[in-house]
Order: C-alpha cells, then structure tokens, then sequence
C-alpha cells in the first residue's frame, strides 16, 4: 500500500466530479492569510454563534401573535440536532413567564395519593436523556392539493430534533399509585388557553417524560419552562408545554384541541380523532428551495423520522421517481429521532428533480402525494407526510414542484 503523502494529488483526486470540486475550492481561496482577528477583549458567559451565521426561525402568522409560531431552517440544517434557539414553536396563547420557584405540578384524579410536585422536586428525582423529534401535526399540511411551499423551512419547518431530559412519567404514575379504571391521562399547561390534551394510560406508561431539560440546559421559556410533556413520536399538540396538571380519568377530555382542532376530516365527511402518531416521513434538505447549485460533485442530504420508531432505509431519486438509489444513513441511528441520509451525486447540469422516500421499521413506506389524497382527500391539513419534491434547473436554481 503507497502511503497517501506519497501519491501526487493529481492521481489521489483523480479526474473525479469530487476532485474538480475540491480543485475549485482551492481556485478560490484567499491569497494572502493575515490570521485571525479577535472577537472581543472578554469572553462571554453565555455564547453566541458567529455572527457571519445567519440562519433563523421563519416567524409565521404574526397577524395572531397569541396563535404563532416558528419555523426551523431545516434547508441550513446539519445534523440530527437541532439548537435550542431554532427549534420551532408552536403557541397557542403566546409564551407564559413562570418562576420555576412558583410553579408546580398537580396529579390527581383516579390515584391512591394525589400529589403536588415543586419544579425542585421533579428535578431531584431519576432522570433520562433521550434524543427525539418533535413535528407539529400541522407540519408539510401546505403540500395538501399541490400548494408546495417554496423551500424546506417554509414547508417542513415545524419539525426539529433535540435531547430531552426528565422524569419518566411511569413513575410519577407509579409514585401517586393510579388505579386500574384510569384509561385516560389528561394534561393541562399554565398558559393563558389552559392548552388540555388527553392521551391513553398505555403510553403514559411507555415512554412518556416529564420534561425540564433540552440540549444540555433547562427548557427554553418557548419550550414549556420549566416543565413539559414529552410524548415521543405523538403530535407536538399532544406535549403539553408549562405542564402543571395530570388527571387520571376513565375517559379523554374532548377539550378544544382534541375536537374542534387537530382532528383529520376524512373524504367521507367523517372525522378521525385521537390521531395521535406522526407517520414516517423524510425530506432532501440539501440541495432544496432556494439553493443554487453548481455542476459537479453535490451531497445530496436530507433528513427522515418516523413516530413508529427506527428509519430502516431512504432512497433517493434524481430523476422525478423513475430510478432510486439508497442513501446512506448516519449513525447511530435512533428510534423516534432524525435520521440524516447522505447520497453522492455528480450533477451534470441537465433539469433534474430530487425526491427521497423513506420506510421505518414497521416496513412502512413514504406514500406519494397521489397516493395520501386517494385516502385522506383534501379536506385536512392535518398528518401530511407525501414524497415531496425539488426541481433543479439548467441554470442550478432549485424550487418546489
Ligand atoms: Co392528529
């Protein structure tokens, strides 16, 4: 074996579409160095990115503020993680400030102990880290009846990826002894709406935590400081930010957000309610809306998850459906979570269009666009998880199809 110092780097590149790119790169490099200057005389006791760095939160529906919500840029994405300060938000009567000294947390209904937690408390208990996605049901609902958004944030951006940190909720189920008839938990936050979700016993005493932690730190105010649910792979709705009541009960609430909101209308007029998993889904991120890209060498990368569990596989098409090709997925991969997928491609200059399709460990498989309106019609916004794809022009634009 001829060690690498040794090759001549026109034989080591070769005339590969990755070696011309890498010999562009060097075209364009600076000439002279002068090295780097200093960014400030002190350090800063909590950091901030480089300001050269510019992407941010589409900040959507502002003519509703109490109703908004926040985008992550998920076409600037890298990564499974998302940061804290570009996790999409989702509010319902805008962001309460609560003092974690004032807050507790109230569990009562069918048990053996009701019991009041101080935010202390939850905190001293056992606590596990795990990394998940979290997606608005609302999330891609503009790609209902061919109404694309023009770029990844715009239409996927109400998902992002983060470690959670917190109190499994079985054991706070477990600590105030429930009781056999409790069949439904049901879950009210301190905002202004008084945000009640209702779920099943059954997954409160899965996977479900009581969240106080995100990234390495407390939640963000925007996240349900101090504390949330946390409902793996479940509809963002469903985790019930500034959590401060847990109700066992032998029935769900019916509250405004599991009646009037968040049900899927059906083609027959009917409603499905309680739809409560967020199917798998994937998306190229790389190149996507907005991007300009140059003939050559192009990563293709994107992002998948599934509320079932693993990503088993992801292909890619570059030619609108007609041939695939398997991406590879980063590692570890992990259940509920993104999933990155990576797929070389030498881009010729010719139109082309990016898709990517993903099936999760259930063996479930991404439906097209076509086959999710035969099922579920037009008539809802809600659980949109079709095959969405990129045009790539002559000239390198990339937009919506
Ligand atoms: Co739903």
């Amino acid at each position: 074996m001829i060690p690498i110092h040794r090759i001549r780097r026109r034989q080591w590149l070769g005339a590969t579409a990755l070696g011309a790119a890498l010999s562009a790169c060097k075209q364009n490099a600076p000439v002279a160095d002068e090295g780097p200057r200093l960014l400030g005389a002190t350090v800063r006791p909590y950091g901030e990115r480089s300001e050269f760095e510019t992407a941010k939160r589409l900040l959507a529906n502002d003519r509703y503020l109490e109703e908004s919500q926040t985008r992550t840029p998920l076409g600037e994405s890298v990564g499974i993680l998302t940061p804290s300060s570009l996790h999409y938000e989702r509010h319902h009567s805008g962001v309460p400030r609560i003092d974690p000294a004032q807050h507790r947390l109230l569990i009562h209904g069918l048990v053996d102990r009701p019991l009041v937690f101080t935010v202390e408390d939850i905190r001293r208990l056992p606590s596990v880290s795990r990394i998940y996605f979290l997606e608005c049901s609302g999330n891609s609902g503009s790609e209902w009846g061919a109404r694309p958004a023009a770029t990844a944030q715009q239409s996927h951006g109400l998902a992002s990826c983060s470690e959670w940190t917190g109190v499994p909720l079985s054991l706070l189920l477990a600590e105030a002894g429930i009781q056999k008839s409790a069949q439904w938990l049901i879950a009210e936050g301190a905002d202004a709406c008084k945000m009640v979700r209702s779920l099943p016993v059954s997954k409160g005493m899965d996977d479900v935590l009581v969240a106080w932690g995100q990234n390495g730190e407390p939640l963000r105010p925007e996240q349900g400081y101090p504390l949330r649910l946390f409902v793996p792979g479940w509809e963002g709705n469903v985790n019930v930010k500034w959590l401060r009541r847990i109700e066992a009960s032998d029935q769900p609430a019916m509250a405004r957000d599991e009646t009037s909101k968040y049900t899927d209308l059906m083609p027959d007029g009917t409603a499905r309610i309680f739809t409560f998993i967020m199917e798998a889904k994937s998306l190229v991120t790389y190149p996507s809306g907005g991007d300009k890209l140059k003939p050559g060498f192009c990563e293709i990368s994107g992002l998948a998850w599934s509320g079932r569990g693993l990503i088993r596989r992801v292909e890619v098409s570059t030619d609108a459906g007609r041939t695939w090709k398997d991406a590879s997925l980063q590692e570890p991969r992990l259940p509920r979570a993104f999933t990155r997928f990576r797929l070389p491609w030498n881009w010729d200059g010719s139109e082309a269009q990016l898709q990517s399709r993903c099936t999760d460990e259930t063996g479930y498989v991404q439906p097209s666009n076509q086959q999710l309106t035969v099922l579920r019609g037009l008539a809802s916004t809600y659980h949109y998880n079709g095959i969405k794809a990129w045009k790539v022009a002559a000239d390198g634009s990339v937009t919506h199809v």
